[in-house]
């Protein structure tokens, strides 16, 4: 590709984490990508454009940047909350039982019309520029539900979750550390074939510090990488036990105290933002200008779920996160594409330099910026994962 007015390669040179290569070029070769410079660099070298015999793209003054990174949704589900939200736009608050609600659906639904529904999501996201998706389990809550879930999961993408511990299901009210035997036992023995991770919502009406702790430690043990739900409704154990548990990400953070603060800055545990959840619930967004002047890692991802946050827009996370969170622009893409990238402890995506991933997102637009600056506008105009256009 040639006639890339700004490109975002994540490369980090002093002073530019976004690695930005003005009037640039790209080569991609099987799915890689093989050089990238001025598109004068391009014309005088080998890599002259259209020398292999493959076709060239002009991006005629537009911006590229990494495809997005989206470490965290929850695609898999059946039924539809719309009176949820419409009833908390209309007052009623936010509260993580309406979990309970689209586990009862997706218990019912069938496989087919399970796949059918999460293709159509991920259709949805790749449109808007996402090339790599993480997807949980969490709506089955059951040993065969669970199972199917991430079974289906697995059918689009590798990186998968499983969050057996989302919240107790209504067969084991009162009794959750039952219910932990079973998630640690039996549900993640079925599912672990199918997942990369494990997680669990660290949260007052969820699990305490005690029972997720007893969750991650089964994950690991089962050889699962561990991400934690945490600090999303108010102050509490998630981030200090995610940091302990060395996970690779913490996500929610919204109430986050020094302490926590100064946990996650000394270790290798990402901060994901989840600012649709902010905008969806009306709850106040997290502050990632206090993360980023601690020198903690941020990602933004979208958290795309049926309840808290069901939007699968990448764009619309980076809008908020520079509008409400007091990110600059080249932060928020930064932690779209490099910062998830870091989340799910990935070195092929999330940048766009000799060896990765052939993933690329051409804007309708001469920036980066604009992602920000034109919020709900669609931008997002081509879209290729590993070389190919989707
Ligand atoms: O990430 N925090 C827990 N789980 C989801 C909410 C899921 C739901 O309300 O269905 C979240 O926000
Ligand atoms: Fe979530």
């Amino acid at each position: 590709m040639t006639g890339i007015a700004e490109l975002t390669t994540n490369a980090a040179v002093a002073g530019d984490p976004c690695g930005t290569i003005r009037d640039a070029a790209v080569r991609v070769h099987a799915g890689r990508v093989a050089w990238v410079g001025t598109t004068d660099a391009a014309t005088s070298s080998a890599h002259r454009p259209g020398r292999d015999g493959l076709p060239v793209v002009d991006a005629a003054g537009r911006a590229v940047v990494p495809g997005f990174v989206d470490s965290h949704s929850h695609l898999v589900f059946a039924g539809d909350r719309a009176d949820e939200f419409a009833a908390r736009m209309a007052g009623r608050s936010y509260a993580a039982g309406g979990i309970r609600t689209t586990v009862a659906a997706t218990r019912a639904a069938s496989d087919d019309d399970l796949r059918r529904r999460l293709r159509a999501l991920v259709d949805e996201c790749r449109a808007q520029g996402t090339t790599t998706l993480e997807i949980k389990t969490g709506y089955g809550l059951d040993v065969e539900t669970e199972t199917r879930l991430a079974r289906l999961a697995a059918e689009v993408t590798e990186e998968v979750t499983f969050l057996g511990a989302h919240v107790v299901p209504a067969e084991f009210a009162g009794r959750p550390d039952d219910y932990i035997a079973l998630v640690t036992g039996a549900m993640l023995e079925a599912a672990a074939p199918f997942a990369r991770w494990i997680d669990v919502f660290c949260e007052d009406g969820a699990f305490t510090a005690d029972q997720s702790r007893r969750v991650l430690d089964a994950g690991r043990a089962r050889g699962l990488g561990i991400r934690v739900h945490g600090n999303q409704l108010g102050y509490g154990a998630g981030v200090a036990l995610a940091v302990a548990s060395g996970a690779a990400a913490v996500d929610h953070c919204t109430y986050l105290t020094d302490d926590d603060l100064s946990a996650l800055a000394a270790s290798t545990t990402v901060a994901t933002l989840l600012p649709g959840v902010e905008f969806s619930t009306r709850q106040p967004y997290p502050d990632a200008r206090r993360l980023l002047d601690a020198g903690v890692t941020v990602a933004l991802a979208s958290d795309c779920n049926p309840g808290s946050s069901f939007t699968s827009s990448m764009p619309l996370m980076i809008a908020l996160a520079v509008r409400e969170m007091g990110m600059t622009p080249a932060e928020a893409v930064w932690a779209a594409t490099a910062g998830g990238a870091r989340a799910l402890r990935r070195t092929d995506v999330g940048r766009i330099a000799p060896g990765a991933r052939a993933d690329l997102v051409l804007l309708e637009a001469p920036s980066r910026v604009h992602l920000a600056y034109r919020p709900g506008v669609p931008l997002v105009r081509r879209v290729w994962k590993d070389g190919v256009e989707v």
